[in-house]
């Protein structure tokens, strides 16, 4: 079970919820588009953790650096999808050149560990799509992200995810912790929310009609810190340490988070079509566009008042 530590200058947006809870209610798309972040109640992923904890997360021995990315951002299915390999001298041989540094490297050439993690993740690959299911039923994804973080985080400086891309999409995510140890985040404000606490005194009208991004690039960077002053910030923030199997759900481009401390996880996501969603209108670029007129609306009242 999550250990929570809520922090009262921030809106309370956490909500647990065990799996029949939400498939009584027909899924938690709601809850989901309004900014909730909603954890798993009484749940924990049954999963061989020792077949992720063998693994080799040093990526050094890599020397071609295309590979070496395609393995920092490795996903998922990389493991158990794609053509079988074929046997020569003990050695397992892939067509795909990510795979095969998945094997040689990762899995130190061990075929055990290979076998092992593949059958391990790919148990949890579907736990987590029937999980999608019961939580999103009516969603319609056009893209889907299934990443697998190996390397370990510590005190990432706070923000909202900027995926660099500014279709007009609503994403869905699903996080699950797949260390022994607890991963820890630290979250604060929602991204409407802070965006107009500080809309006049950053002068945020200029981003206006523009791609969301550049504001999220703005704030993360400018106001925040970015990766290159992590001083920069002292918002009040919720504590979580998410247990060992634990699994929570929550739009990172709204909720603004800090990994403190964290080892292994999936993070899967969904592109939503817009259209199957539960209010169409929460989706992140209509809410942004939003809360500009509605700024631009109350400056037009206070010209016309004084
Ligand atoms: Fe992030």
């Amino acid at each position: 079970m999550a250990k929570i530590e809520r922090h009262p200058d921030v809106a309370d947006y956490i909500v647990e919820m065990t799996l029949p809870e939400i498939e009584a209610r027909r899924g938690i798309a709601d809850l989901f588009e309004n900014g909730q972040m909603v954890i798993l109640k009484d749940y924990r992923l049954a999963f061989d953790f020792e077949a992720i904890g063998r693994l080799t997360k040093s990526t050094d021995r890599v020397l071609d650096g295309k590979i070496r990315k395609a393995l920092k951002k490795l996903q998922a299915p990389v493991f158990f999808q794609g053509e079988a390999p074929i046997v020569k001298g003990g050695r397992l041989l892939f067509a795909d050149p990510v795979r095969q540094a998945v094997f040689d490297v990762l899995c130190n050439g061990d075929r055990v560990i290979f076998d092992r993690a593949s059958h391990a993740l790919e148990s949890a690959h579907g736990e987590i799509l029937r999980i999608f299911g019961i939580c999103f039923p009516d969603y319609e994804s056009f893209r889907f992200i299934p990443s697998l973080r190996l390397t370990r985080t510590l005190f990432e400086n706070l923000h909202w995810d900027n995926h660099s891309i500014d279709d007009d999409f609503h994403q869905a995510r699903i996080f699950v912790n797949l260390d022994t140890r607890p991963r820890i985040w630290h979250i604060s404000h929602r991204f409407i929310d802070y965006m107009r606490g500080v809309y006049r005194e950053h002068d945020l009208g200029r981003f206006a009609g523009k791609d969301p991004n550049l504001m999220l690039s703005y704030i993360n960077g400018d106001v925040l810190g970015g990766t290159t002053k992590t001083w920069m910030e002292a918002l009040p923030k919720h504590r979580i340490a998410f247990d060992s199997g634990e699994l929570w759900l929550g739009e990172s481009r709204m909720i603004s988070h800090q990994i403190f401390y964290g080892e292994s996880a999936m993070v899967y996501m969904w592109f939503v079509k817009a259209a199957s969603m539960s209010n169409a209108d929460n989706r992140f670029n209509a809410r942004i566009e939003n809360l500009h007129e509605l700024m631009a609306a109350e400056d037009r009242e206070v010209v016309s008042v004084s």
